[in-house]
């Protein structure tokens, strides 16, 4: 399994990210490389700055320069990165330096989003990532998928998310299982397998610090009402990270979640037939309203800064969280005022 060697190589090379071909040259060749014996060989090899390496059987590595930005020589994975929050984050972070998986179900969608993104910002910065996160297989395949495309992980953003809202007598058991499964059980299949590319790379390079982040939501920090699958399954998600946190602290893996407000100009709220918006106008939820304009204006004064989240907003607290090497375990909210901590 490459993704078992590989990312001790990538810290071993000190290298920001790899390029893998089938076959070639390389500066240094490496034989007998085991999953059982990949952090002993690559540590006994004396790789750092090499610019490729052979591992016989698998393939050459080949170091990539690094971007600028404030995420230079990350690598992340988005989920749900194909529209909405995940989308705008991996923008952002590209934008920083990073390299990015665009990680969606949507392969058809994230395929198109990669493209555009490498356009912009370089031949080889995005790839797309056909992922079902709720399938155990899926998730231990997409990151083999990255570690074949970039050489290892450093952040790993869990954004992929469902809504199904419903009262006690709306909401049956088969939706109430699958907002569970995608926004909950999830998240626990995703920490387990980033979790181990990171593990390697902590045991080759113990000084360096990766990022576990889940979008979580103000619906984590307090109930919604008729909402409970949601909310609940993201309650359960802060339980989740704070237990991560603990687990994964001896291996410089931090663990934290991110609580946004609403994004009220993404497609769950503004989608001009299926939004939130248009859905609540002809319900006639906000009374008087008689556009899907007047009843985001009513949405937006429920905020103390007046405006909707939007994904700088996230991607600045993902920025923090990353630089800030002496904290872990945290839901930090960002909901323009909207929930105040205890
Ligand atoms: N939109 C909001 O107002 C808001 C507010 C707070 C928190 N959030 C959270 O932000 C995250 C993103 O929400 P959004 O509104 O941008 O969502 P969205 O519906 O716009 O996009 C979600 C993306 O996830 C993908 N996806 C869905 N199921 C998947 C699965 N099983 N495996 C892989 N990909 C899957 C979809 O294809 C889509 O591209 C969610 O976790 C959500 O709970 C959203």
């Amino acid at each position: 399994m490459l993704y078992k060697i590989v990312p001790a190589l990538r810290a071993a090379m000190n290298a920001s990210s790899l390029s893998f071909s089938e076959s070639g040259q390389a500066d240094v060749t490496l034989s007998g490389v085991t999953e059982d014996n990949a952090i002993e060989k690559v540590k006994a090899a004396s790789l750092c700055g090499k610019a490729s390496v052979a591992i016989d059987g698998l393939g050459v590595f080949t170091a990539k320069e690094a971007a600028e930005g404030r995420l230079s020589g990350k690598i992340a994975i988005v989920t749900g990165s194909a529209q909405g929050f995940g989308l705008g984050i991996a923008e952002e972070m590209i934008a920083q330096g990073a390299n990015v998986v665009i990680a969606d179900l949507n392969i058809d969608l994230a395929a198109k989003v990669a493209d555009e993104l490498c356009k912009k910002n370089g031949a080889g910065r995005a790839f797309a990532c056909k992922v079902d996160v709720s399938d155990e297989a899926s998730v231990e395949a997409m990151i083999e998928d990255t570690v074949k495309a970039f050489g290892g992980l450093d952040i790993f953003v869990n954004n992929a998310g469902v809504l199904k809202a419903g009262g006690l007598e709306e909401m049956d058991a088969k939706s109430f299982e699958f907002v569970t499964k995608i926004n909950y059980e999830a998240y626990y299949f995703c920490a387990k397998y980033a979790s181990r590319v990171m593990k390697l790379q902590h045991a080759v390079a113990p000084d360096k610090f990766y990022d576990i982040i889940q979008i979580n939501s103000k619906s984590g920090l307090e109930g919604s009402n008729k909402n409970f699958a949601y909310a609940g399954g993201k309650f359960g998600g802060i339980g989740l990270t704070q237990s991560f946190a603990l687990e994964l602290v001896e291996f410089n893996i931090k663990v934290n979640s991110i609580c946004p407000g609403n994004y009220y100009d993404g497609p769950l709220w503004s989608d001009p037939e299926r939004g939130l918006f248009v859905q609540y106008l002809k319900a006639g939820k906000v009374p008087g309203a008689k556009t899907a304009a007047d009843v985001k204006k009513f949405y937006e004064a429920k905020t103390p800064i007046k405006r909707g989240c939007m994904p700088l907003d996230v991607a600045r607290a993902i920025f923090y969280i990353v630089e800030q090497e002496f904290e872990t375990g945290q839901a930090v909210p960002v909901t323009g005022g909207q929930v105040m901590l205890n």
